[in-house]
């Protein structure tokens, strides 16, 4: 199957990251290696890109898709281990740093991955392939830590009725498939539930979230962006929904704060400076030509950046 995600905030994500000619870039969720070939069309034969992803899949993508091009290291691992990673490697500091967070369409849109709860698949949601599977959360975890994983991850209102209907489904015989899945959750939540939208849509994200641990290595990405960035260098993140976009700008925010003294204070004794300037206050979103022509972007969320 052809790899088939169109990058989001393409134009908008090259202008923020401010590319310099023979300068050293990292694309921490390569995919289909959408942003990471405008990223390359814009540095010379001097400036290098790493593309990062956990997904083999994605790796097996931007390797043919790059293949022989000297400007390009491809590197399967987690952008939460972005130091160690580029460090191995010998890279001590770089210029840019996009992450595009989330699933790609072609992990949506490839069934066996069990990301989909249109369609029947072994329910699985590992985005490395390794590691638990969406169906060992559902089939071993207590109740309660699963009522936690859908309130916590998903906002799903109905999350403890959802995790009673999972355990009574389980004791009968393992969840082992998307859609088994989905008909559960469907069952359990009232009537009017099932007619705003698919009512296994929280659910789904918020296991997707734990399966991958989605939040902690962001905040771990965040971290090590950072700690690689050289000064002037910018970091630029995409987000697809609030509790992501929440960690970014929070993250940010911390970074770009100065004194921390009481105000109170007459002098400062923190002698905290701003280790970041923000670049936009307000997240940057989809224009109405981007909306009309894919509508994944919808809710996506650029911040950037830069290390002072
Ligand atoms: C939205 S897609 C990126 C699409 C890409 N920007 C493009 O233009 O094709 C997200 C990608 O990030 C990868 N990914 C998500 N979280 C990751 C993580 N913590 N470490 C490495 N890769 C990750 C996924 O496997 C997926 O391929």
């Amino acid at each position: 199957m052809e790899f088939s995600h169109i990058p989001v905030l393409f134009d908008e994500t090259m202008e923020g990251l401010n590319i310099k000619p023979g300068g050293i870039y990292v694309d921490g969720t390569a995919g289909g290696g959408g942003h990471s070939s405008g990223i390359l069309q814009r540095i010379s034969e001097s400036g290098k890109i790493y593309c990062i992803d956990q997904d083999p899949s994605a790796i097996a993508t931007v390797t043919k898709k790059f293949e022989n091009n000297k400007n390009v290291t491809i590197i399967q691992g987690n952008f939460g281990d972005m130091e160690m990673l580029l460090k191995e490697r010998d890279v001590e500091g770089v210029d840019g740093i996009l992450l595009d967070i989330g699933v790609s369409s072609h992990q949506l849109d490839t069934p066996e991955r069990g990301f989909s709860f249109h369609e029947d698949a072994p329910l699985d949601m590992r985005m490395s392939m390794q590691g638990a599977t969406a169906a060992d959360l559902v089939n071993n975890l207590p109740v309660n830590e699963i009522a936690k994983i859908l309130s916590r991850y998903g906002e799903e209102k109905y999350a403890m009725s959802i995790a009673k209907g999972i355990e009574k489904a389980r004791n009968i015989s393992p969840i082992e498939t998307t859609l088994q899945l989905a008909e559960i959750i469907k069952n359990s939540v009232p009537q009017k539930v099932r007619r705003e939208g698919h009512p296994a849509r929280k659910s789904f994200q918020a296991l997707r979230i734990a399966v991958n641990g989605e939040l902690i290595r962001l905040e771990q990405g965040l971290e090590g962006a950072f700690n690689m960035l050289k000064s002037g260098g910018r970091l630029a993140v995409i987000t697809f929904h609030s509790l992501e976009d929440r960690i970014v700008k929070q993250t940010f925010a911390g970074w770009a704060q100065g004194c921390t003294c009481p105000k109170d204070f007459p002098v400062c004794v923190c002698h905290n400076k701003p280790k970041v300037k923000i670049v936009n206050r307000k997240p940057i979103e989809a224009s109405q030509e981007e909306l009309a022509v894919n509508q994944r972007s919808r809710s996506a969320k650029l911040r950037i950046c830069e290390k002072i």
